[in-house]
């Protein structure tokens, strides 16, 4: 991934460096050029961020505010499916719902 255009003291944060998106951008940010500094979070970073938990989110915003301002704010967080959620749908579902 070329990420070319972005100035070489980029200020970056990534929320959900941890998942394959999110790592997958903090290493080509961190490519482009040694000055670029990566700000991190998800829900085991410190600060940690939980999208389930507003406070966790208020105290992450103010550390983070701290830490900017950002060129760039990437948001690779995501829950495509869980035990009683699935991205999509399909007639068994429809007929056990029904
Ligand atoms: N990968 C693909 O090909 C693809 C394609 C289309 C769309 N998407 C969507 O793009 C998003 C990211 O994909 P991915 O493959 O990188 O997913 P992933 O590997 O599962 O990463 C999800 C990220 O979200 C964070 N996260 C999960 N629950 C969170 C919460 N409650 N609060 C804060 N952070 C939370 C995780 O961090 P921790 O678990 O460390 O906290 C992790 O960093 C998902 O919504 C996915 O559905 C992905």
């Amino acid at each position: 991934m070329s990420l070319d255009s972005f100035p070489e003291n980029l200020r970056a944060l990534v929320i959900g460096s941890s998942g394959g998106i999110g790592v997958a951008f903090v290493r080509a940010l961190q490519g482009t050029s040694a000055k670029v500094r990566v700000e991190q979070l998800h829900r085991h970073s410190s600060p940690l961020i939980d999208f389930a938990d507003k406070k966790s989110i208020h105290l992450a915003a103010q550390s983070m505010a701290g830490r900017g301002p950002f060129h760039l704010i990437i948001n690779a967080t995501g829950m495509l499916h869980n035990s009683h959620l699935m991205p999509e749908k399909n007639w068994l579902i429809y007929s056990m719902n029904s």
